[in-house]
């Protein structure tokens, strides 16, 4: 069980709050997973009541123990770019450590759109929030002890290009030492990301062939049937490279693509991460158009909180390389999309087509063997490979070998979000993403966001409903390949 802590969330009253973060709290609740003394501060500019901010919550799937939970909740209204807020903040946190006689540890949770994170740094900064225990604490010089008692965690995305994700990350190095930091990209939490790295390494059957010798490519699909729900002010502007790209894409990528770690550990896992990413040959601005396709569903410019005219792209399907010995010269193809048919994320890893020429006449198929790491839904693994069809005549058909979570383990295992909660009260930031993960990936986003400006790429319409602009299409169809 963990010291008692207090989080304050930043942007209480948003859709991260009431569709991720308060439903992981409530079940690590439920699961008796959180310390006997613990707080949860709401902070957000709408004037409520603690008791009207409990009820933002009522549609939760399973209620049992929420009044015992709700008691834990409290609200602090407060605009982010106004001191008042910060001062009864203040307030509310010492009368914590005058309970406990110490100073309690606390979570500063950053949930809100990226445009605030700026000026609630500076405040947490100026009223000393940051550096831990109130002032009844307080000596002439607070010691680095005491700052140990708080941790910032920052919501994706981190920053919008390459500059501004410099600039954020100077702030907080400039308030907060780097073990305080917590980068969330809940993919990481992912029980289906995590178990890539199990699979890969804890089997010996497939290291040898996860090259580019057996390799012809690989690729990768993030669909959601959703459009932006409602999220125009977070997401118009933004757009999806930013949004999933820049980072659940980009540690995919990383966890398909990576060596094995010399630990399990901290610094050994992020070391191979970052070269990962590190290693992703640049799309120049020149090649852009050939490279990715941009493209916007039919509706969006519909959708509330959406300007006239918006630029944002909802889809985006691109080729690129990850320059190491094992994948050089393997084309990675990837798309994500709002408004798809279906919803899926699942990587493909496809075989070169081997089957023997012995084979030839009785229907070898076209693709080789494929493995497919579902990360959600169905959660699992599954190996298409060529079998003999039942009969007195011989002739191969393709059959998937698959495994399934739910079915091996009963469970789909532990909520992503839940998972991250968990690691950052422990202090755990194996699954968060270096200053330096961030900037590789920055740079190579911030390329292709570049292009588009200056090649004027065009925005694709798509219906809803369907796999993205034609042009997604023809890019893979080039090569001779298929979304799968
Ligand atoms: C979020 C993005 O980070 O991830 C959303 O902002 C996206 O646009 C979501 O829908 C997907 O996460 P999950 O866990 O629901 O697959």
């Amino acid at each position: 069980m963990q010291s008692p802590f207090v989080i304050i969330i930043f942007g209480a009253t948003g859709d991260l709050m009431k569709n991720k973060l308060l439903p992981a709290l409530f079940s690590l609740f439920q699961q008796k997973r959180l310390p006997e003394e613990f707080h949860i501060i709401g902070f957000s500019r709408r004037e409520l009541s603690d008791n009207e901010f409990v009820n933002l919550f009522t549609d939760l799937p399973s209620k049992e123990g929420w009044g015992d939970f709700a008691k834990h909740l409290q609200y602090q209204q407060g605009s982010f770019e106004d001191v008042n807020g910060y001062s009864e903040l203040i307030e509310k946190l010492n009368t914590f450590d005058k309970k406990l006689g110490a100073c309690i540890t606390r979570f500063f949770y950053l949930a809100t759109p990226p445009q605030h994170y700026e000026s609630i740094l500076n405040f947490l900064q100026k009223t000393k929030l940051s550096e831990g225990c109130g002032p009844h604490f307080a000596k002439a010089s607070r010691s680095k002890q005491e700052s140990e008692w708080t941790r910032i965690v920052v919501e994706k995305p981190f920053g919008k290009d390459l500059e501004t994700a410099i600039a954020l990350d100077k702030k907080l190095a400039e308030i907060f030492e780097e073990r305080q930091i917590f980068r969330v990209d809940h993919y990481l939490g992912k029980e289906t990301v995590q178990n890539i790295l199990a699979f890969r390494f804890a089997n010996g059957i497939f290291d040898p062939v996860w090259n580019k010798q057996y390799l012809d490519h690989v690729q990768i699909t993030f669909a959601e049937k959703k459009g932006i729900e409602g999220r125009g002010n977070f997401f118009d502007g933004v757009g999806i490279l930013r949004d999933v790209g820049q980072n659940h894409l980009m540690q995919l990528i990383a966890a398909v693509a990576m060596e094995q770690p010399r630990s399990f550990t901290k610094e050994d896992l992020r070391d191979e991460r970052a070269k990962v990413i590190k290693a992703l040959k640049y799309i120049e601005e020149k090649d852009v158009n050939n490279q990715v396709v941009r493209g916007q569903y039919k509706g969006y410019l519909s959708e509330k909180n959406v300007p006239a005219g918006s630029n944002t792209e909802t889809f985006a399907a691109m080729k690129f390389f990850v320059n190491t010995p094992r994948f050089q010269n393997i084309p990675f193809y990837v798309r994500a999309g709002k408004k798809m048919p279906k919803n899926t994320v699942e990587i493909s890893l496809v075989f070169l087509q081997t089957c023997h020429i012995l084979f030839k006449e009785y229907g070898c198929p076209e693709i080789g063997n494929i493995l497919t790491i579902k990360i959600q839904p169905d959660e699992g693994i599954s190996i298409r490979m060529i079998a003999k069809k039942p009969g007195t005549k011989l002739a191969l058909e393709t059959v998937n070998m698959d495994f399934t979570y739910e079915e091996a383990f009963m469970t789909k295992g532990v909520e992503a979000y839940e998972k991250i909660l968990l690691d950052i009260f422990a202090g755990d930031q194996m699954l968060f993403n270096r200053s330096d993960e961030l900037g590789s990936s920055w740079k190579f986003i911030t390329k292709i966001l570049k292009g588009w400006e200056s090649q004027k790429s065009e925005l694709r319409s798509y219906d809803q409903g369907t796999w993205g602009p034609k042009e997604a299409e023809d890019l893979i169809e080039r090569d001779g390949r298929k979304w799968l």
